[in-house]
Order: structure tokens, then sequence, then C-alpha cells
């Protein structure tokens, strides 16, 4: 059945970070998005577009708002969803003083079921339409995310935690019970309907050489997986990784050395990487998730984007909550700390730029870009539609908003869940804000 959603809309067709924005900006006034069967059938100004569609095709209008692409969650845990807001600790005490208690419960798959409901829930409330998700170690654990996640045709992206050492007994695997049980996922959830499995090996320090080993061997017999793990989040954590693998020279060397970096791989912080270090991202096409509001939850740094992205040596870069270390599962409050980590680095992050991030750069960080995180006729149809009214106080200032990018930056700095009138997942509506 053919729906359609009628009001303002923006996308982005290219990066701002390598061009000027407004060649990368797609912003119209009043435009009209036609949805069948899951994808984008028709786009463009209402007016023309209106006349092209069959006198019975409902029309959704959506007034005082923008509708985007649906926002890109590129690393996330799940898991965590029971301790965010974990008090006082960084990395290594965090992990393991709150984070490796709560992943135990994920034994039981209705614990996990019940949480991977209101982790999606909560997502769909804040325009997430699409996301990189870590599970437990349990097998039943990675089931109850994609089973949830199917029953909207959602397009997710997640996979088995694989750790051998330095954590609960409960919580490790081996390495042949790391490649058997990922392996057996892969063979049920990968490319089933939207659903893509995620190669994931913890953290180097969390797994062996021979788990390394297993799980690098795994990622080379399924080419088109993703792959997913922790990089240089914490200088504590970056001096243990160095002796944990006194031959490594360094951090991304030891990924590099198991073959787990390339195309699809996703590395979760790397605020602390070295240029050779980013060089050899660039090389083999490997992309960072950029966390903001759990690398200053944490006290981990403030990741540098734009050095990321130097054009001589361009790392791709996805934003991500990173929750529960991340504190908000908002993407526009995201989007407000990665501006806050670019102050921290000597440039202003733009709001074209950070909407950028959240859509179109994190499905190119991901390799996606084909399927999700902008709005053309033959992308899914998965769709935030972002109130521009949503508190007093943002009424209030949306007064002396000038321009598009005032609006936008408003909206960031601003916004939260509130701000989420309505998600799309697959052209149907999973959210829709009450009425107020
Ligand atoms: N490094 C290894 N595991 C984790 C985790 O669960 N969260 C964060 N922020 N960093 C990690
Ligand atoms: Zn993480």
């Amino acid at each position: 059945m053919k729906t359609a959603i009628r009001g303002a809309m923006l996308t982005f067709k290219a990066d701002p970070f390598f061009q000027d924005l407004k060649d990368c900006m797609v912003y119209e006034s009043d435009a009209v998005i036609v949805m069948e069967a899951g994808k984008i059938t028709a786009v463009g100004k209402a007016d023309e577009v209106l006349t092209t569609l069959p006198a019975d095709v409902e029309v959704t209008r959506h007034t005082d708002s923008i509708i985007m692409p649906g926002f890109i969650d590129s690393h996330v845990h799940y898991p965590q969803t029971e301790m965010i807001a974990a008090y006082g600790e960084q990395l290594i005490d965090w992990l393991n003083n709150y984070t490796f208690i709560v992943e135990q419960g994920f034994a039981q798959k209705a614990h996990a079921a019940e949480v991977a409901k209101v982790f999606l829930n909560e997502q769909f409330k804040n325009g997430v339409t699409s996301s990189t998700v870590y599970c437990t170690v349990f097998p039943q654990s990675v089931d109850a995310i994609f089973e949830e996640a199917e029953k909207y045709d959602m397009r997710i992206m997640a996979g088995k935690v694989c750790m051998d050492r330095n954590a609960p007994v409960a919580l490790l695997d081996t390495p042949q019970r790391s490649y058997d049980e990922s392996r057996a996922l892969i063979e049920k959830w990968h490319k089933k309907g939207r659903a893509e499995y995620v190669i994931t090996p913890r953290f180097a320090p969390t797994s062996s050489v021979a788990q390394l080993e297993m799980v690098g061997a795994l990622a080379q017999e399924f080419p088109d997986t993703l792959i997913q793990s922790h990089v240089s989040e914490n200088v504590n954590e970056v001096a243990w990784v160095k002796d944990l693998f006194p031959d490594a020279r360094d951090y991304t060397d030891v990924y590099m050395k198991y073959n787990l970096l390339r195309e699809r791989a996703i590395y979760g912080h790397g605020i602390h990487l070295t240029e050779d270090e980013l060089s050899i991202f660039s090389e083999t096409g490997s992309a960072i998730a950029h966390c903001p509001t759990s690398n200053f939850f944490l006290g981990s740094g403030y990741f540098n984007v734009k050095k990321a992205k130097d054009p001589r040596r361009p790392v791709r870069v996805g934003l991500a909550t990173d929750l529960g270390a991340g504190t908000s599962f908002s993407i526009l409050q995201t989007m407000n700390e990665a501006y806050k980590s670019a102050q921290l680095n000597g440039y202003a992050l733009s709001a074209g730029h950070a909407f950028y991030l959240a859509t179109r750069g994190t499905a190119e960080a991901l390799r996606l870009e084909d399927k999700i995180g902008s709005i053309e006729v033959g992308m899914e149809a998965d769709l935030a539609v972002i109130n521009l009214k949503s508190t007093p106080i943002i009424e209030y200032r949306m007064r002396y908003a000038k321009n598009l990018e005032e609006t936008l930056f408003i909206q960031m700095t601003l916004g939260d869940d509130r701000a989420i009138a309505a998600t799309y997942v697959a052209g149907k509506p999973v959210y829709t804000a009450p009425a107020n």
C-alpha cells in the first residue's frame, strides 16, 4: 500500500567534511515523500509530487517540523539499558563494577527479551531507526534483539560479544565457543530480512590471542558481515593493551594482526589513536564510532572528527550513543555533545555537519549509504520527524532563529526525545508523539 507524508524535509547527498556544506545539503520547505513496500518511491516538492499521486493515497501532514532520514546509532550496548547513569568510575572499573554484573542477567532469554523491547522502544522514541548493537556473550541475548527488531522490519546490525579473559567466569566463552556460536548466529540471522550480523570481539583486553585468531578467521570466511569492537578509548586501557600485547606496534596493530580491520569494521571511540593508527584505519577502510556522551561520562576524552576525516588519509566516522556509558538515547543530545567535543579540539561543528554525521555519515561508515541515511527514491523508508517547537523554551528561542542553520543548531543543542514528532521504520509509523 502506498502512503505519503508531507512537510519540510532535510537530507544529505555528500560529505560536508570534504566539500561545501551547501552543496551537500538538500532542504525542501514543502516536500512530499511517497512510500511503498518499505521503500521511498517518490520524493520532491509537494505541488509536483501531489499531481502524480492517486487520490486515494493518504498523505500525513507534519507542520512546524522537519522530516529527516531516521537517525543511525553506530555503537550501542542494549544490555546496558538497565545501568545507564552508573556513578563514579572510569572505563575499566566501570566495566568491572557495573557492566559485567548486569550482563550476567542475559543468560536468561526472558530477561533479554524484556530489555530488548524497552531498548528498541526508546530508540524509536528518539528517532533512531537503525543501529549497530552489542549483545552479551550469550547467544540467546542476540536472538532477543533480532527477534524484537524483526517485528518492525528494522534494519539492525548486532552480534554476540566474544570474550575469554579478564571478565567474570560467567561471562567468558572460549575461542572455539566464540567461533561456533558466532557462526551459528551468522547462519541464523545474517541478511535475514533487514538484519545483519556483526562479529563482536568486545575489545583486545578481553580476548586471548587464540580467540582473536578464531574470530579473525571467521570474519574472513564471512567477508560481508560487519565487525565491531572498541579501540583507544581510555589512556589506562591503551597502556593495558601495550602490556597484554607486547609484540604489537600499537592498539590498532592488534586488530590488524588478526584480520579485524576492513571495510564494514567499526570501532568505538578511537580518541587516543596516533597518526599512524589513523592511517591504518584509512587504508583498511575501517570506521570509528564517535561516542561523545560516553566519552565525557567516563572521562575518556574528546574525539576529533575533523582530524579523523583529514582528506590526506580520511577515516569514516559514525555517530553513536554508546549507551550505557553514553548518557542518552537521544541523537540530538549526542550531536550537542559532539559539538562540545569539537570545541575542546579547537573548532566548531556546524549543525549541518552534525546532522550529516547522524544520518548519511553513519550510513557511509557502515557502508549502508545505498540503503539508509538519506531521503531519495529507492532508499529504505526510515524517517524521523523533528518537532521544531517541542518545549516552551525551544518555541521561544525559535522566534529568533534567522535561518535553517540556526534552526538546526537550536534543535541539536536544546532538543531531546520530546523533539521527535514521529518515527517511521520501513514506511510504517513506529512512534508518534502524544498530542500536547
Ligand atoms: N570497552 C569494552 N567494553 C566496553 C563497554 O561496554 N563500554 C565502553 N564504553 N567501552 C568498552
Ligand atoms: Zn561500547
